[in-house]
């Protein structure tokens, strides 16, 4: 009989504080590693807001986990403190654009946001128009603050018309007299470095007056990250070279601190499932691996269904290849293609909007390609190949389609 009194209990515990370990958790500003940098200047975009100016506008770019939203959230969070000691108010709304599937419900959250009870206005989660909850937008800035401070996170991911119409809206709000009393400055945050040759012109102009690139972390940042983590663990719970392999694992890849902290955690859920005392050097290898499949079904289960083909279609040609010879020809690999889509009883697409989902697969990182020439004259062709384990790549797909 299973003691209902033992059931939460824990001889060995591995974590002592597993909440240092999750995305939410903010490290205070002494310990966020190596963005003394981008955290200066990210706050000198935003100075003039502390008198109760108009900031700057601003675009922070750079590769997922280098730390964009913990730094941008450390700089808002500072800044109305600081404002309020000059007598100035500023507000902030912090957007996760992810959440948010249309312009209303945009302007709806950044609203919601921004409102206190003492606005005694309400923004109601449905049932009025678009320009309605423009109105209370304007309404509330102009009623609580002289600055207003957007954060627009992972900008890339809301509909590019809903966007760039919600975006032009907001950075002419002053311009066109929509609000009086209050100053607005916006901050678009993207993991994608292209998003701003894909956005509109004049968006471009009024949102990228100061951009911002966080550069990847190598392994030392890295490790100095997870060791200021340490205090999740147990005392002697982590053998000694459990962090140091960890941030090996993550430095490798693209210097992601979020994957650091994954892996490390995954390794201490691992050990502690086991019954184990110590998180050792093969829990942190089987953390990768799990970090690695959970990384790729995410970046995958975002690509259209054609692309996932496309990534089958390679893992299974790489597996034939007997991993000698991972370069499969585009021409090649659009053959085998045909026959998953056959499988999948689906249409193959033509050859030319394939090339363009594997140039797309190989800005993601997901694929290399690379152009073979056969020397002078003579053309060539363009080969691909798989950057991660075909069998991580084909159970990533199974996770995704599950
Ligand atoms: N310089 C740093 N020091 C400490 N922790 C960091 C640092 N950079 C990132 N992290 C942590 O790594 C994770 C990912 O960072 P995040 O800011 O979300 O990255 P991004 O927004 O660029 O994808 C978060 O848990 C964050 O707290
Ligand atoms: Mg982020």
């Amino acid at each position: 009989m299973i003691d209902p009194n033992e059931l939460f209990e824990n001889d060995n515990p591995i974590f002592a504080n597993k909440d240092l370990l999750r995305v939410e958790h903010l490290p205070k500003g002494d310990k966020i590693i190596g963005r003394d940098e981008q955290i200066q200047s990210l706050a000198n975009a935003l100075r003039q807001a502390v008198h109760g100016r108009t900031p700057n506008n601003a675009l922070v770019y750079g590769k997922t986990g280098t730390g964009k939203s913990l730094c941008t959230k450390y700089v808002t969070k500072n800044i109305v403190p600081q404002a309020k000691s000059n007598g100035v108010s500023v507000g902030v709304s912090y957007i996760d654009c992810l959440q948010e599937d249309s312009e209303t419900d945009l302007i709806s959250s950044i609203a919601r946001e921004f409102n206190s009870p003492d606005t005694g206005i309400t923004v109601p989660l449905k049932g009025i128009s678009t320009s309605q909850y423009y109105q209370k937008l304007w309404d509330i800035l102009d009623h609580s603050y002289d600055v207003g401070i957007i954060v627009l996170d992972e900008i890339d991911k809301i509909g590019d018309e809903d966007s760039e119409k919600a975006l032009m809206l907001l950075s002419r709000a002053v311009e066109a007299g929509k609000i009086s009393d209050c100053k607005l400055g916006i901050i678009g945050i993207s993991n994608d470095i292209r998003y701003k040759e894909k956005a509109d012109e004049r968006l471009k102009s009024s949102l990228g007056e100061q951009e911002f690139v966080f550069p990847p972390y190598d392994a030392n940042q890295l490790r100095e990250i997870l060791k200021s983590r340490r205090e999740a663990f147990a005392d002697s719970a982590l053998s000694e070279d459990a962090i140091p392999k960890a941030a090996a694992f993550a430095a490798k890849e693209h210097g992601d601190a979020r994957k650091a902290i994954d892996i490390l955690r995954f390794a201490g859920e691992k050990a502690e499932a086991e019954g184990a005392s110590t998180v050792t050097d093969a829990h942190i290898d089987e953390a990768r691996d799990r970090q690695e499949e959970a990384r790729l079904a995410e970046l995958i289960s975002c690509q259209v269904d054609h692309s996932q083909y496309l990534l089958i279609a390679l893992a299974m040609k790489t597996k034939e290849n007997g991993h000698t010879d991972g370069e499969v020809p585009t021409k090649k690999l659009y053959e085998f293609y045909k026959t998953i889509c056959d499988r999948e009883g689906t249409d193959p697409l033509k050859i030319r909007r394939v090339r363009g989902l594997l140039d797309e697969l190989d800005f993601l990182s997901l694929i290399d390609q690379e152009y073979k020439s056969r020397g002078r004259g003579r053309g060539g062709h363009m080969v691909n190949t798989l950057l991660d384990d075909p069998d991580l790549v084909l159970s990533a797909c199974d996770l995704t389609n599950s």
